[in-house]
């Protein structure tokens, strides 16, 4: 049985960190779901670290539950949580409602997620009352990102501090089982997470939230692009897949690789038969 919205709830409940993190394929998933990672998010930042795109917005629908499928096939335990991509739910609710089910019923995730605040509510609750189980995401949302002028951190001021709070209870009240914050102050971060009896996700907001979200990416230093300051490198795969691909070149030039230990053989006795030898 995979970990369900009640399951994350009860963490926040009980004090219990919800530790994060994005996949897009069946590799590096059935990874994190051996380290024991409670909820994966096929983000659509795949559209940047995975297909190579400017932002978020060029990604499709049909590229998320490409990516979903091969993260679901991985897990058994883990909660799926999948980006609706941009304009696949801005336009009206049942729009929403057709895109969501697609990727309940074709990628076989538990949960999908929208950026937005007090605006997309009633979409909110359209999916919510009609068995979707959906994720709030606040602050800086990528999708927006003509708008916002950047990726930039929000909630600097007062007011528009005073906007992610009270959108962080629009979202509450409109069904959202939890809610990501990204990179905004970590105490206005801290003032929702207390003021929320439901989970708070953050990236680049502090250590306040009830959980924590980072790319993967970013995660095992596989993307060069940019380092946000809030992206923590746990490993630093591209200089390793680097050096190891220089090694490789260098032994294949020098007929070091493939050496008898890598190589198949024939018997002589069989290899005597071969006529043209
Ligand atoms: O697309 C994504 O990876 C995200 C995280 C940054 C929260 O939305």
């Amino acid at each position: 049985m995979r970990i369900s919205i009640k399951d994350l709830h009860k963490m926040k409940k009980t004090g219990l960190k919800i530790p994060m993190l994005t996949a897009y394929d069946y590799t590096s998933a059935q990874i994190l779901e051996k380290a024991q990672i409670p909820i994966i998010l096929v983000g659509d930042s795949l559209g940047q670290v995975v297909l190579g795109y400017e932002s978020t917005i060029p990604v499709t629908l049909n590229e998320m539950i490409y990516h979903a499928k091969s993260v679901v096939l991985a897990t058994r335990k883990t909660h799926i949580v999948v980006d609706l991509p941009f304009l696949s739910y801005q336009t009206n609710n049942s729009d929403a409602m057709k895109n969501a089910g697609r990727v309940l019923k074709e990628a076989g995730a538990q949960s999908v997620k929208l950026e937005g605040g007090k605006e997309i509510t009633s979409t909110i609750s359209y999916l919510t009352n009609r068995g979707i189980p959906v994720m709030g995401h606040i602050g800086l949302t990528p999708q927006s990102v003509h708008q916002l002028g950047g990726y930039t951190i929000q909630g600097k001021t007062a007011k528009n501090a005073q906007k992610i709070i009270d959108d962080a209870s629009y979202l509450e009240d409109s069904g959202v089982y939890g809610i990501v914050l990204e990179y905004i102050p970590s105490q206005i971060a801290k003032i929702i997470t207390e003021k929320l009896s439901i989970p708070t996700i953050g990236i680049g907001s502090g250590r306040f939230c009830d959980g924590q979200v980072q790319v993967f990416h970013d995660f095992v230093g596989l993307f060069d692009d940019f380092k946000p300051k809030h992206a923590k490198r746990y490993l630093e795969l591209s200089k390793l897949i680097q050096q190891s691909t220089e090694q490789y070149i260098k032994e294949v030039n020098e007929k070091e690789f493939p050496s008898d230990k890598e190589s198949y053989f024939i018997s002589e006795e069989e290899l005597k038969q071969i006529k043209n030898l």
